[in-house]
């Protein structure tokens, strides 16, 4: 089949550049267009400050970068775009290329809490494609967005737990320091630091979830009504955010019954294959002293699916109360392996056309 044409929109930054390695070799999807910020114009990729640890993919060193413009991506046959801009930036171009037909896949908080456009995690909530039909309706392309980067690894950690009835979430995050972007946060502020506030992110997780586990109904998403106290707390590791998660539950459970809904969840069968999707989407920690970034950031893997799982790790059960943490990494299950994973799913199900996958 010949490959879909996609362009990454921040193709300079963090989450850029993982979409540029993820997206290299891809069996579905050929990266031709890269986008940046006006000063960057015509600038070759291979020039640009590598910020992902297999560097900038050779194959795509000689693409020039361009400025958002939708018309020439348009014109250069570009079906999917991959966004990784900052919110104020994607607001308006993420609009006018759905306009003109071209799918956006973004990462950005500009359209996450529309009516009609789903914060798709594949595993929870693929029922929520719905929406882009509605989409659809208005427009010749789509938006679908991730969940923030904390909510993502949370609310994949939780679904083991819904058929048991959720009431109440009490998180604290520890997010790594790439979570905050290039140059990203002064290393005078954060290096033997702790700084107890993310400006924004504790109503993100809020709403977030809401959203995510919402059912559909006759007039739109029904958000999920549980409680969600938040405390989002930025500390001096690299990559992967980790969640000290405490779950309030309808009814008391077992510790044996827990941990046998977290290590029997399987991938759900919509998913499992897609060349993105890991063979599990949760993992249990092994050892007591796990998951920890330095060790399990890259989980799920091999190949182009590692850091496409959520590892879930110091579990306990007291009464309907059931604490764990779970740890997934923010630039990869969190950011560009999230929507990787959203468009080949719409690949899956007919939305994106292009053939079988
Ligand atoms: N980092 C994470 O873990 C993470 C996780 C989930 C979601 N997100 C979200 O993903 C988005 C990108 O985050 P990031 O961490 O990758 O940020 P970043 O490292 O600061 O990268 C921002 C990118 O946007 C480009 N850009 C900035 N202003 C622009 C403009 N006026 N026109 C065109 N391009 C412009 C930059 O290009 P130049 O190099 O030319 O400036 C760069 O490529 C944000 O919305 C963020 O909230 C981030």
């Amino acid at each position: 089949m010949e490959k879909i044409k996609v362009a990454v929109l921040g193709a300079t930054g963090m989450v850029g550049q993982y979409f540029l390695h993820l997206l290299n070799d891809h069996p579905c999807f050929q990266v031709v267009a890269v986008c940046a910020s006006d000063a960057r114009i015509a600038q070759p990729l291979g020039e640009v400050k590598s910020l992902h640890p297999a560097g900038i993919p050779e194959d795509m060193a000689h693409l020039a970068l361009m400025g958002l413009d939708a018309g020439t991506l348009a014109g250069a046959g570009v079906q999917i775009v991959f966004s990784g801009l900052p919110a104020d930036i994607a607001r308006g171009i993420e609009m006018e290329l759905a306009q003109r037909g071209i799918h956006v896949f973004s990462n950005a908080s500009a359209w996450r809490m529309d009516p009609l456009v789903p914060i798709l995690i594949p595993e929870i909530n693929s029922a929520h494609l719905a929406l882009v039909q509605q989409q659809l309706q208005q427009r010749r392309g789509f938006i679908i967005t991730n969940a923030n980067c904390t909510t993502t690894g949370l609310a994949l950690s939780l679904l083991p737990l819904l058929p048991l009835g959720i009431r109440r979430l009490i998180i604290a995050s520890y997010q790594a320091v790439s979570g905050a972007g290039y140059p990203g946060i002064p290393a005078l502020d954060i290096s033997g630091n702790i700084i107890p506030f993310i400006d924004g992110e504790e109503p993100k997780v809020r709403k977030e979830c809401g959203k995510i586990f919402a059912r559909i109904g006759a007039s739109g998403l029904e958000p999920a009504e549980w409680q969600v106290h938040a405390h989002c707390i930025r500390v001096p590791t690299l990559v992967g955010h980790l969640v000290s998660t405490h779950v309030e539950l309808a009814e008391a459970v077992t510790l044996e019954k827990i941990t046998a809904l977290f290590r029997d969840f399987e991938m759900p069968a919509d998913v499992a294959g897609l060349p993105t999707a890991p063979a599990k989407p949760i993992l249990m920690a092994s050892e007591k002293n796990r998951p920890q970034p330095v060790r399990d950031a890259d989980a799920g893997g091999p190949g182009r699916t590692a850091g496409m799982a959520v590892t879930v790790g110091r579990l306990e059960v007291d009464g309907n109360i059931v604490r764990f943490v779970n740890l997934a990494n923010n630039l990869v299950r969190g950011a560009a392996g999230g929507s990787v994973l959203n468009a080949e799913l719409c690949l899956r199900v007919g939305l994106i056309k292009g053939g079988a996958i």
